[in-house]
This record gives structure tokens, C-alpha cells and sequence, in this order.
């Protein structure tokens, strides 16, 4: 049987070039989609999939990440005493993570996605977990990190987040070469990071979550340098295929990839699209501002 997930490794170290300015004194993490910043849509994905303990391994100016999931005092006791208050003391309230449940480990310089999950190899130990990139929001039910924790229990190893992109967008992305899908499901058989549309296996593309086997971290140890120059995690767990069960999971729910402007923008569209408390209203102020 599989060893239950019970960890995640949240990466929140990077520079967040694309963004800036916005990302200069703020972490691309705390950027908020409608009314709460990514990295709390990446922990309540995961407290949806059973998995309660977090390591977060952030970089310089991420301070405001560690305080978003502690307690605001201050605030808390302003809102209490304020009668009118109390929906919105009882979110801020929900914010946090439970007492001991958090770890906050440093990467110091940001080598790649690789060296950021090898940082969490002590707090994570010898036990599968999930890896979730908070700059990705997923939207759906089961959760994306639920549906992969799903497929990992019934297949054991690795599994990985797949979706369909065009062939000319390969370039982007871990494209996935894989052996016959069942149900979603099919079994890895390579994987290669940013192809060029000729070459590119598949146009199954791995996206920001991911059930990792700790095995991985004997691939990170050596600190190879893959695309860009940087230590990257799918060459590692690369190295892990056929040595322990790999399989691709086609994920189906909402994705936006809240790295560049025009996802984040998007992200915030459908996400106020698709809650009652904002539909009505966002279509109206659509309708307006496309009649220009
Ligand atoms: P990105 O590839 O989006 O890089 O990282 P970035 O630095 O955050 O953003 P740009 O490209 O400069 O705009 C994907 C995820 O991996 C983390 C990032 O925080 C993000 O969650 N990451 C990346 C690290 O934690 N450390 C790294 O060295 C690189």
C-alpha cells in the first residue's frame, strides 16, 4: 500500500522577474487573486488533499509570507470589538496554519526549482510529498494536489500534474513522453524539459504540483545544472523513472498560471466569475468596460 502524503514543499523562493516592480519589497506568493494571496489558495489545496504540514522555502523579502499564516493579534482584537466585523475576523481568522505545522526554511541563493526542494530534505525526511508551485493557481473539486494524492494511492511513486498545450508552446514547459492513458492515467516513460516543437515527445505538459518520492533528494544531492543554468527538479526526477513507479496524471479542473501579467489578470476574472458573492457584479463590470 502507499505510504500516505502527509508534507508539502511550498518553493516560494524566487525572484519573480516577471513581475516587477510589484515583486521588489513582495514576494510574487502574496500577490492576490481577488480577496487572498496565492501561497493561501496553494495551503488550502493541500489541507483539501489530507496534507497539514508545510515547508515553505523562501528567499530574501519573504517575511510578509511567514506573517500571513500567524496570528494579527492587533487586528484580530479590532475586528472582535468591532460588532460588524465578524465575517471578516473569522477569514482572517482562517488564514493560519496549525501551531507547529509550518516551517520556514531559507534558500539562500535562487540556484532553481532542484535546489529549492532539495532545501526541505531535512524537514521532509524519508516519506512521499507533494510539491506545489503557489505561483499556479488551480481551480477545481477535487482539488488538483487531491486528485494526484488519489492517483498516488492507487499506483504508489510519482505522480505528476499533466495538461494538453498547443505543440508550439512545448518550449515552456517538462513535456512528458508517456506509455498507454487509462482513465487519465498513464505510466512515464521520460521527460523533457522545454523542447523545441520538433522534438517535443507529447504535448502533455507538467504543471506546478507534483507527488515526489524522497529518492529524489539522492538526484538533488549532486547539484547538477540542467536548462537555464539552473538546478531543475524534473531533471532529478527524471533519473527516477523506471527505478520506481511514474505515472502522468491528466489534471481537469481550472489553471492559471499567475507567474505572468495576463494569467494573474485572468485568475482573477475567472476566480470572481466563479463565486456567488462576485458573479453578477463581474459580469456587469465586464459588459461596461468592454462597451467601452
Ligand atoms: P519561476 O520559474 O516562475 O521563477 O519559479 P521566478 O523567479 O519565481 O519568477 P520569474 O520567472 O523570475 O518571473 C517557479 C516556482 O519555483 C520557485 C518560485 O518561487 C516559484 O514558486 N523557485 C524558483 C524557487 O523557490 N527557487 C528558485 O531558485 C527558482
Amino acid at each position: 500500500m502507499a505510504q500516505r502524503v502527509r508534507k508539502a514543499v511550498l518553493p516560494v523562493a524566487g525572484l519573480g522577474t516577471r513581475f516587477l516592480p510589484a515583486t521588489k519589497a513582495m514576494p510574487k506568493e502574496m500577490l492576490t487573486v481577488v480577496d487572498r494571496p496565492l501561497i493561501q489558495y496553494a495551503v488550502e489545496e493541500c489541507l483539501a488533499a489530507g496534507i497539514e504540514e508545510f515547508v515553505f522555502v523562501t528567499g530574501r523579502n519573504k517575511g510578509a509570507l511567514e506573517d500571513h499564516f500567524d496570528h494579527a493579534y492587533e487586528l484580530e482584537m479590532t475586528l472582535a470589538n468591532r460588532g460588524n466585523k465578524q465575517a471578516e475576523l473569522k477569514q482572517t481568522e482562517q488564514a493560519t496554519i496549525r501551531p507547529g505545522n509550518a516551517i520556514f526554511t531559507r534558500q539562500q541563493k535562487p540556484l532553481g526549482l532542484g535546489h529549492a526542494v532539495w532545501c526541505a530534505r531535512h524537514w521532509i525526511g524519508r516519506e512521499p510529498f507533494a510539491v506545489l508551485l503557489p505561483d499556479e493557481l488551480m481551480v477545481s473539486t477535487p482539488s488538483c494536489t487531491a486528485q494526484l494524492v488519489a492517483a498516488h494511492e492507487k499506483t504508489g511513486g510519482n505522480v505528476v500534474a499533466v495538461i494538453d498545450v498547443p505543440r508550439a508552446q512545448t518550449g515552456s514547459y517538462g513535456i512528458v513522453a508517456v506509455k498507454a492513458e487509462k482513465a487519465g492515467l498513464a505510466e512515464m516513460t521520460g521527460i523533457v524539459e522545454k523542447p523545441r516543437p520538433e522534438e517535443a515527445p507529447s504535448t502533455l505538459a507538467w504543471i506546478g504540483r507534483s507527488i515526489v518520492m524522497p529518492e529524489v533528494f539522492d538526484h538533488l544531492d549532486k547539484h547538477e545544472k540542467g536548462a537555464g543554468g539552473e538546478i531543475q527538479l524534473t531533471d532529478a526526477m527524471a533519473k527516477l523513472i523506471g527505478h520506481q513507479p511514474f505515472h502522468a496524471l491528466r489534471y481537469t479542473g481550472g489553471r492559471y498560471d499567475c507567474g505572468n501579467r495576463l494569467g494573474f489578470l485572468e485568475a482573477n476574472i475567472a476566480v470572481a466569475l466563479g463565486r456567488a458573492d462576485s458573479a453578477a457584479e463581474t459580469r456587469a463590470l465586464l459588459g461596461r468596460l468592454l462597451k467601452g
